[in-house]
């Protein structure tokens, strides 16, 4: 069949540039944003009596059940239809006939695919929201189990100071919030239609785009044109986006790794998430993990992929531009994929509170309680304190103990001026429950924390439903 373009055209075009050109092969996962449009369009054409009734109904019926045969796998995708957007034209021209030719009047495919891959975006904004907003639930509802759990702190990823799990987990969440609130903040500056801005410079029709923009769920048209049919920072902020929320999955990803391990050994994968080795019998490998923190290659590969695309484009439409869809896709599919993987694992993990409470004691990772007792309790100046500490520390480390295991008599005998008391100090519950500050790690803090996320969450869940 000729091509819907060929008016012009007396030789049919090589078969080498048919395959390089077209994006049939890629940019049919656009199908229900294309009818969408194409629905909202003509209804418009509609309104304005350019379409009769009887055109627009037949435009509808026939694009229903293209999409109907799309949906089914039936629908023949060619090479020589070159886009989504041809492809489904001519096969609504070929079912329906004479009306089919007139829905696209007063539209081009460059404000067609403009709008096609917003709509994409923007639903798959929502969706990777979704499943953000099920992640974070998943570890306040573990976080609200280990409040009282000890474990270290770390810094340089040494012992530092004890903290509970549930403020470690809470510390992803927080980073995964902020991941939410920018999607959130991109689909306010991008849910605009660019659907009316013809090829480049309007059209020549008294058409309605803010009606059109209503029915596809726009807050409203675009400004301008030009702008809206060569512009792609709106798939350029979701790639970005992406890019950070993979980069926080992969820094989980890494703890996660890291603790499965045996020299840590806080946290075991459900059989269902591990994987073994092909020679060595004996092992269980985080390969989930593992591939999680991988792929945030891809997602900063893609943005920075689609960011040289774009780079030096002359306004308005360029073929380049095509060039955007792939990374897109496959950005959006490794989130949705990782954040699901990253929640069901999560749900089934093992934790090992014992195993935490033992590396708790290595390390003396209450010396800063002990040294700050001796300011505030034997009123000992902060240099002389630090460094009785240290002695202390000596002391314990020649026994063989943590500080938090020695006895008060010999404490006491290294300095005279230690008071009674001092095990509370060396407690390392207590150690924890100290940092009462304003999001520390007191058990107390933390649940503040908690709630505060929770209740985040339902008003989430009462907005994005
Ligand atoms: N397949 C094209 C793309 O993805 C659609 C727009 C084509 N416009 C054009 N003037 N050739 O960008």
């Amino acid at each position: 069949m000729a091509k819907l373009w060929a008016g012009r055209f007396s030789q049919d075009s090589s078969q080498l540039l048919d395959e390089f050109n077209a994006s049939i092969f890629f940019d049919q996962k656009l199908w229900r944003q294309d009818i969408q449009g194409s629905k909202a369009h003509s209804e418009m054409l509609y309104e304005i009596g350019i379409l009769s009734l009887e055109e627009k109904n037949q435009i509808h019926q026939g694009l229903d059940a293209i999409a109907q045969e799309i949906a089914e796998g039936k629908f023949k995708f060619k090479l020589s239809d070159e886009d989504i957007h041809m492809a489904i034209e001519g096969a609504l021209i070929e079912r329906i006939g004479e009306a089919g030719k007139k829905l696209h009047t007063a539209r081009s495919r460059n404000d067609q695919v403009a709008v096609d891959f917003r709509m994409f975006v923007l639903q798959s904004n929502q969706a990777v929201i979704q499943k953000l907003c099920a992640l974070i639930d998943t570890l306040l509802k573990i976080a609200s189990n280990h409040t009282d759990t000890l474990m270290p702190g770390m810094t340089h990823l040494q012992h530092a100071q004890p903290i509970n799990f549930a403020f470690h987990l809470v510390a992803w969440c927080c980073a995964f919030k902020r991941d939410v609130e920018r999607l959130q903040a991109s689909y306010q500056r991008n849910n605009f239609s660019p659907l009316g801005s013809g090829a480049l410079a309007g059209v020549p029709y008294a058409t309605n785009r803010e009606s059109v923009a209503q029915k596809l769920g726009f807050f409203s048209p675009t400004l301008n044109a030009m702008d809206s049919v060569s512009d792609r920072d709106f798939a350029l902020d979701m790639l970005y986006e992406i890019a950070m929320i993979m980069m926080h999955i992969s820094r989980v990803a890494e703890e996660l790794v890291l603790w499965s391990s045996y020299e840590f050994g806080f946290v075991s994968f459900s059989d269902e998430f591990s994987t073994g080795s092909s020679i060595m019998p004996q092992k269980k490998n985080p390969d989930v993990a593992e591939l999680l923190r991988g792929k945030s290659g891809r997602a900063y590969g893609n943005l920075i992929g689609l960011l040289t695309v774009m780079k030096g484009l002359p306004l308005a439409y360029n073929k380049d531009t095509q060039e955007d869809k792939e990374g897109v896709f496959d950005s959006i599919q490794t989130a949705l994929t990782c954040l699901e993987i990253l929640n069901a694992s999560l749900q089934d993990l093992k934790i090992h509170t014992d195993r935490m409470q033992k590396m708790v004691l290595v390390g003396h990772i209450s010396a800063t309680d002990l040294a700050d007792f001796l300011v505030k309790e034997c009123g000992i100046p902060f240099r002389e304190a630090h460094h009785i500490t240290g002695e202390v520390v000596a002391f314990a480390e020649k026994e063989g103990k943590d500080i938090s295991q020695l006895k008060e008599e010999e404490i006491l005998s290294i300095d005279h001026r230690i008071k009674r008391g001092v095990l509370k100090a060396l407690d390392l519950k207590s150690s924890m429950n100290a940092r009462d500050s304003l999001g520390g790690t007191s058990t107390h803090q933390t649940l503040h924390q908690i709630y505060t996320l929770q209740e985040w969450l339902k008003n989430m869940e009462n907005t994005h439903g």
